[in-house]
């Protein structure tokens, strides 16, 4: 059975967070074969090999010296989206999760509560966004991840100080972005872990800590190395009581739907006001070893099992890459 699975090719930038997918799809029967996006040619008249990509790209690649690796991955997938390939979290997903800004323009077009955000780029144009901000706002890197540039400001002045001090870093291409902070009433945010159309869990991630809250077991690791990563960052992690039936769960499940997102991990913070506002849109996610263990999900294990289901009954052994639809 196993051979007759098509090959799982994985472009990916992080190797450390390679294994626990690696393992997942060889314990599912799929062969797999690694694609480093780093490096590379993309020749538009050459046919991607059979098979099925997994988008594994990190929008903070940039800070392990891979500074080509965001925009390589655009052209690839761009390549792969040409000759129809199926990529898992393709070219579309991938815009979406390389922006905060366009994180907010999906959220909002489906009715998503957003704290108030707004893109930036050039020092003056940065301080006039920030005058327009009523109480305390955050800045952040654009293309973001791992809570890079992540900054909380009280009015423009002091951002303004900060600017023209040196030290502050704007990120990718200098966009920042402005977001208006949302103090949790309760120490911790939550994010849900959506694949295939389906919830597969929630859960709490403590605030206490700072601002840098990837799950990746990998990261756990960083986080205890203060050169790799300057924030605390002591997440916790444990169940959220936020469930499949849950509206909110319901309108991310919606959005990926309807903008091409195969797995995702979506967060949300719930404020002094008892709503809840979502502010980031992972598009691609890293699953936290110790909580899958604790909740009996191991969530690549899901993934890879969801992308056999897709396959199941499509394939024939003459072709497996062309004849299968997404579930
Ligand atoms: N608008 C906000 N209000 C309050 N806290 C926030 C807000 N945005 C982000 N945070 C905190 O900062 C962390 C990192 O922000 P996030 O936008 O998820 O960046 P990244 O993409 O780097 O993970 C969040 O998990 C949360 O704890
Ligand atoms: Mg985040």
């Amino acid at each position: 059975m196993k051979n007759l699975l098509p090959t799982v090719h994985v472009l990916y930038e992080n190797p450390a967070w390679l294994p626990p997918l690696t393992v997942a799809l060889d314990a599912e029967g799929f062969p797999v074969a690694l694609h480093e996006v780093w490096h590379g040619a993309v020749d538009p008249a050459r046919p991607p090999e059979p098979g099925i990509w997994w988008n594994r790209m990190s929008p903070s690649s940039h800070t392990r010296g891979h500074d080509e690796s965001v925009a390589l991955m655009r052209e690839q997938l761009a390549w792969l989206d040409s000759w129809g390939a199926r990529v898992v979290n393709g070219a579309r997903a991938f815009e979406i999760e390389v922006s905060k800004l366009r994180q907010d323009l999906v959220l909002r077009r489906h009715g998503i509560l957003t704290p108030r955000t707004v893109l930036a780029v050039g020092r003056d144009r940065i301080v006039e966004a920030a005058r327009t901000f009523d109480g305390p706002f955050l800045t952040k890197h654009n293309q973001g991840g791992k809570g890079l540039g992540i900054e909380l400001f009280h009015d423009a002045g002091e951002l303004a100080a900060r600017l023209d001090s040196n030290g502050y870093d704007p990120g990718p291409n200098r966009q920042v972005v402005l977001q208006q902070y949302i103090a949790p009433a309760e120490p911790f945010i939550t994010r849900v872990e959506l694949c295939g159309g389906r919830f597969l869990f929630a859960m709490q991630s403590s605030t206490v800590g700072g601002f840098e809250l990837c799950p990746a077991d990998a990261c756990a690791a960083e986080r205890r190395q203060p050169d790799v990563c300057p924030t605390d960052g002591s997440a916790e992690f444990s169940p959220a009581a936020i469930g499949e039936g849950d509206p909110l769960v319901k309108s991310y499940l919606q959005l990926c739907a309807a903008e091409g997102i195969d797995i995702a991990g979506i967060e949300f913070v719930t404020g002094a006001d008892g709503r809840h506002y979502t502010y980031d849109i992972n598009a691609n996610t890293n699953y936290n070893g110790a909580l899958g263990r604790a909740i009996g999900i191991d969530g690549m294990r899901e993934a890879a099992r969801w992308l056999r289901r897709t396959l199941a009954n499509k394939h024939t052994p003459e072709d497996p890459s062309v004849s299968w639809a997404w579930a």
